[in-house]
């Protein structure tokens, strides 16, 4: 699943940015969602381990970083060794990996803020001021770079958003959702073993697509998605048939944004056709069984079902959170991949605070 094509890009541009300053020993790069004001690490190019690969931050707890985008300036430190006293987890971890100086600028697309920009150098005061409206220039240069790979998976997610507004079924799918699902998907592959493949690039995809795992919901009828009781058979086969339907869609959507060679559009056809495959083969569309089913996939099924049985739904009411972790547990091994479940586990925490902040009142009850 890995693909850095992003990755490789920024490399390059890390290659001539050495070519032309020196010494620059690692860029990093971290992407601003503004729905949550966090801060996530994106990319990073450095000998050796990132000291920084999977971390969040929220921007309000940043004073330092707001301040560069209020004034959208950048900033060279001359000896990170003045930050020593600093509390902030990143500034140790920066401190400890060797780093001496460093240069920060905030990026910008359409004048969004769309993250920040870091170098770092082994030596102290290495990024002079006659350096820094050259790196500026190239910080722009990422930043068009960055916007534009972003794109396709925003205007992708646009759309679908316009769609379900258009759909008959907006209280059905509620932000609310959509935003747990994501965030409970990326804590999962935060947390998973960096051995599973996954890098912050794809990290950060698997968020953006997460909830758009039920789209396919938008073709089946009302009085199946709505009904207060329990599904006959066929009207289940058809509330099913939502995962198939998914996947036509987004082949069109993909065709019509011509987007179908986009890196990471697999990654997305995984989360919509194999969010309800299971572990031990009896799910559908396909009775994929274990590692058959993409990561991608696995990790959706966790928070998705998690967050069906912890919200109500037309046909039953919330389960408490406790309820759902022990879901989770008591059916590691056949329904859900154990691995991804015992990853949950380590982020029941992060969960509670999720579902506080995306707990809207839903309006699954309401009558049409
Ligand atoms: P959904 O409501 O978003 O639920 C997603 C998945 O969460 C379900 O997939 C199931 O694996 C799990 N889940 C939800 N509620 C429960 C529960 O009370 N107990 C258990 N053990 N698991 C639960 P599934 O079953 O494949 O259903 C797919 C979709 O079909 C559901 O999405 C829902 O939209 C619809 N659906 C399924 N059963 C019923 C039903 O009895 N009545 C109605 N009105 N819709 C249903
Ligand atoms: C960071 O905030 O990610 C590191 C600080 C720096 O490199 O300036
Ligand atoms: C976001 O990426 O803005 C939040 C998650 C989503 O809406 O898919
Ligand atoms: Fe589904
Ligand atoms: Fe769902």
């Amino acid at each position: 699943m890995r693909d850095d094509a992003l990755g490789q890009k920024i490399a390059n541009l890390h290659d001539r940015i050495q070519g032309d300053v020196g010494n620059v020993d690692r860029i990093g790069i971290a992407l601003y969602n503004p729905a949550s004001d966090q801060l996530s690490t994106f990319l990073h190019s450095a000998d050796g381990q990132s000291p920084l690969e999977r971390y969040q931050v929220r921007l309000a707890d940043v004073p330092s970083l707001q301040e560069l985008h209020r004034t959208q300036s950048s900033r060279t430190i001359d000896d990170l060794a003045i930050l020593a006293a600093s509390k902030s987890e990143h500034t140790r971890r920066i401190l400890d990996a060797g780093y001496r100086s460093s240069y920060t600028c905030p990026l910008y697309a359409r004048g969004q803020l769309l993250g920040f920009l870091f170098l770092d150098s082994t030596r102290t005061g290495h990024f002079r001021n006659e350096l820094r409206i050259q790196l500026d220039a190239y910080a722009q240069l990422i930043a068009a770079q960055i916007s534009q790979d972003l794109s396709p998976a925003r205007a992708l997610r646009s759309a679908v958003a316009m769609t379900r507004e258009l759909g008959r079924h907006r209280d059905e799918e509620t932000a609310g959702h959509v935003n747990r699902v994501a965030h409970y998907t990326r804590s999962i592959a935060i947390a998973l073993d960096p051995g599973t493949g996954l890098s912050d690039e794809d990290i950060e995809f698997l968020f953006q697509f997460a909830g758009l795992h039920d789209i396919g919901k938008i073709a089946i009828p009302d009085q199946i998605l709505r009904k207060a009781g329990k599904l006959s058979e066929d009207e289940y086969a058809i509330a099913q048939s939502h995962v198939h339907k998914g996947g036509e869609m987004i082949d069109v959507m993909m065709r019509e944004f011509g987007l179908a060679n986009e890196h990471h559009a697999q990654m997305l056809r995984d989360v919509i056709a194999c969010h309800h495959e299971r572990w031990d083969g009896s799910g559908y569309p396909r009775g994929l069984a274990g590692e058959d089913i993409p990561l991608a996939g696995r990790i959706v099924a966790v928070a998705d079902v998690f967050d069906a049985l912890t919200n109500p739904r037309p046909y039953k009411q919330a389960w408490s959170l406790e309820q759902g972790f022990e879901y989770l547990q008591a059916n590691a091994g056949t329904q859900f991949d154990p691995n991804c479940v015992a990853t949950a586990e380590r982020c029941f925490d992060d969960w509670r605070q999720i579902y506080a902040r995306f707990n809207e009142p839903t309006p699954a009850t309401a009558s049409a």
